[in-house]
């Protein structure tokens, strides 16, 4: 979407993960969903060095709002969990230098029965920008008639427009579609500024690798959709929680920079241990999902059960992850070299290769001739960047 927003993929904190539809604050007022929650989180992304690396929106999901609309017939924030309202959180986030996002339904109701969109889109939009949102998570539920999603998406769209305000927008437009036909990306883009294309991320590696799976089955439409102002969501981080090891972890920061997705982490920033919380601020890692280029990576290459990925950087440089697939014995050597990856062709005459993940480590200069040779766990990634000279 030429809003001229999300030039590079948003990065933030969406709750839905993490704390789903938690609305029991009396017996679970730590992990309800309530403003206490957001405050917090956005105190500690200013405290903890989240928003210096670059985590910028603090994001409300489904189950927020009120059973009931107003008599104006404007959504309202659920008086017993939200009691300031939404308009002095968005304040309070923006006091704090963040920016707050907000979650809306295209149909009749949210995912989780709330009130939906459907017929009040312009009051809805106005109401949001009343409020100061700065982004909008538009999902697609209970759409009574799936061929009207894109109008309903669009029109969306331009109500958000004719508030004035910037306000990203965050699409569930193809993934709804899917279920019925292979959607035209041209629209989606010209209409959102990222899109959920697949299912939702669980805190499980099966879910992580379906992502990928699907993702590298439909690279061909999906990577040329992929650009400044408009990105292929595939779905929050689930590093910090309880569900993938430290390598599938790395395996998803790395990935996640390669494809330019959203970096959207759902985790309790409260309480994330000290590995995670480094892997989440890594800033080689963070700058390559933020690239200038805007150019969103693909698989290049299956072997021996190892997947390489690759992605354009600007200045004709490379980002390169190989994840090894196998899950069973141990770390597996490959040998990188021009058979292996043919845009190795930039090491003519040479380039600069630096590892990023598992560790950072200087790998050299290197020649379209040389060979390096990495190691790489089972459901773990190497990332490196290849400079040329
Ligand atoms: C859908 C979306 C999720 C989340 C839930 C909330 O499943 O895909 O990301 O927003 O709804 O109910």
């Amino acid at each position: 979407l030429n809003n001229g927003l999300a030039l590079t993929p948003t990065m933030g904190w969406l709750h839905w993960e993490r704390f789903m539809c938690n609305t029991d604050c009396d017996a679970d007022p730590e992990n309800c969903v309530r403003e206490e929650l957001f405050m917090e989180m956005a105190d500690v992304m200013v405290n903890e060095g989240w928003k210096d690396a670059g985590y910028e929106f603090v994001c409300i999901d489904d189950c927020w709002p009120s059973m009931q609309r107003d008599a104006e017939g404007r959504l309202q924030a659920d008086p017993k969990r939200f009691p300031s309202g939404i308009k002095k959180l968005a304040d309070y986030i923006h006091s704090k230098g963040l920016k707050l996002g907000i979650y809306a339904d295209v149909g009749t109701k949210t995912c989780e029965g709330y009130p939906g969109s459907l017929g009040y889109y312009d009051i809805d939009a106005k109401t949001f920008a009343e409020w100061g949102v700065d982004l909008l998570k538009f999902d697609g539920c209970f759409m009574p008639d799936w061929r009207q999603l894109g109008e309903g998406y669009m029109n969306m769209s331009r109500a958000l427009n004719q508030t004035g305000r910037s306000i990203v927008y965050s699409c569930e437009w193809p993934l709804y579609e899917w279920q019925h036909q292979q959607p035209d990306y041209e629209p989606i883009r010209k209409t959102c500024n990222h899109w959920r294309n697949y299912g939702d991320v669980y805190d499980q590696w099966t879910s992580v690798t379906s992502i990928l799976d699907w993702t590298a089955n439909h690279q061909k439409i999906l990577v040329p959709m992929a650009g400044p102002g408009g990105w292929n969501d595939p779905d929050m981080l689930v590093i910090g929680n309880f569900g993938l090891s430290h390598d599938q972890q790395q395996t998803q920061m790395a990935m996640w920079a390669i494809m330019a997705a959203p970096l959207l982490m759902s985790n309790d920033l409260r309480k994330i241990c000290p590995q995670s919380k480094e892997l989440l601020q890594n800033k080689e890692i963070i700058s390559i999902n933020q690239d200038s280029l805007g150019k969103q990576g693909y698989l290049t290459l299956q072997v021996a059960s190892f997947e390489v990925w690759e992605r354009p950087l600007s200045g004709n440089r490379l980002a390169v992850a190989v994840m090894n697939r196998q899950e069973i014995g141990g770390p597996r050597r490959i040998t990188i070299n021009d058979v292996s990856l043919p845009s190795w062709k930039i090491c003519n005459p040479k380039c600069n290769v630096t590892q990023i993940l598992p560790k950072y480590q200087d790998m050299g200069i290197q020649s379209r001739v040389s060979e390096i040779v990495v190691l790489v766990n089972p459901t773990g990634t190497t990332l490196f960047t290849v400079n040329p000279l």
